[in-house]
């Protein structure tokens, strides 16, 4: 299984301060060297963290691959298509959100989302979609042509008690299953941390897990490198 990391967090302290410390683009270099497979950020509209000049300097230097998270609004395509990440994952935004809350509604958006992955594709760039385990937002995901979901994981992270976790959990395998068997690439992630994720990494349908505030709340304590060696460990076992 990949792992990829968000390094939004970094640009949160970064702006808390208008300065240029701590840098997106080290915590990349340093995120790489430390064993993980690709660099996830997400350009909002409001630029609450990561800025368009971060993006720009992603693409350029970090070698593993950039996943570029956003939502499908003309202005933040426009400035994909033109910096082509090495994948696309949509996602729904809302501006007071603390973070993304839930995944797409593909069933009702599935003509305007069509529009943007066929001008993904003209470029030659990969679309994932965000969605929450369920058969008829991946069915539609595969039937406007998306090469990749992202299962929403969060509400998995979230339950309270033992039997809905695994409530969660089997819906999450099962519907990775499923994605899997009608040709999509199936990864997951939202609110993974190093005690729910070794059973997500233990699914089989799964190929990258994308995680980013446990490991860079992690890195405060044992520093960068360590925070990501050590989930690597738990998502690497197969
Ligand atoms: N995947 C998606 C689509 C997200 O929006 C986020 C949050 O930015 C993540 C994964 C990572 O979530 P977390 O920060 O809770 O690990």
């Amino acid at each position: 299984m990949r792992l990829s990391i968000n390094i939004d967090h970094v640009a949160t302290l970064r702006n808390a301060r208008g300065e240029e410390e701590p840098d997106p683009l080290t915590a990349a270099r340093v995120v790489e060297r430390a064993g993980a497979d690709g660099i996830v950020c997400h350009l909002r509209e409001d630029r609450r963290h990561i800025r368009d000049r971060d993006v720009e300097l992603l693409c350029k230097s970090i070698t593993t691959k950039l996943d570029l998270e956003m939502a499908a609004t003309q202005e933040i395509v426009d400035i994909a298509l033109r910096l082509k990440p090495d994948l696309v994952t949509l996602v729904p935004e809302r501006r007071r959100e603390l973070t993304t809350e839930g995944g797409l509604d593909v069933v009702r958006l599935r003509r305007s989302l069509a529009g943007t992955i066929k001008r993904f594709h003209t470029k030659g760039i990969p679309v994932s979609l965000f969605v929450d385990p369920r058969r008829e937002q991946i069915e539609a995901s595969r039937e406007i042509d998306s090469d990749m979901i992202e299962l929403h994981t969060g509400e998995y992270a979230i339950a309270r008690t033992g039997r809905t976790k695994q409530q969660h959990l089997r819906s999450i395998r099962a519907m990775a299953a499923f994605g899997t068997s009608i040709g999509l690439g199936v990864n997951a992630g939202h609110g993974l941390d190093y005690t729910n994720v070794p059973a997500i990494a233990a699914i089989n349908d799964i190929a990258e897990i994308s995680i980013g505030h446990a490991i860079i709340a992690r890195a405060l304590f044992v520093g960068l490198e360590n925070a990501v060696r050590e989930m690597a460990r738990l998502v690497k076992t197969r």
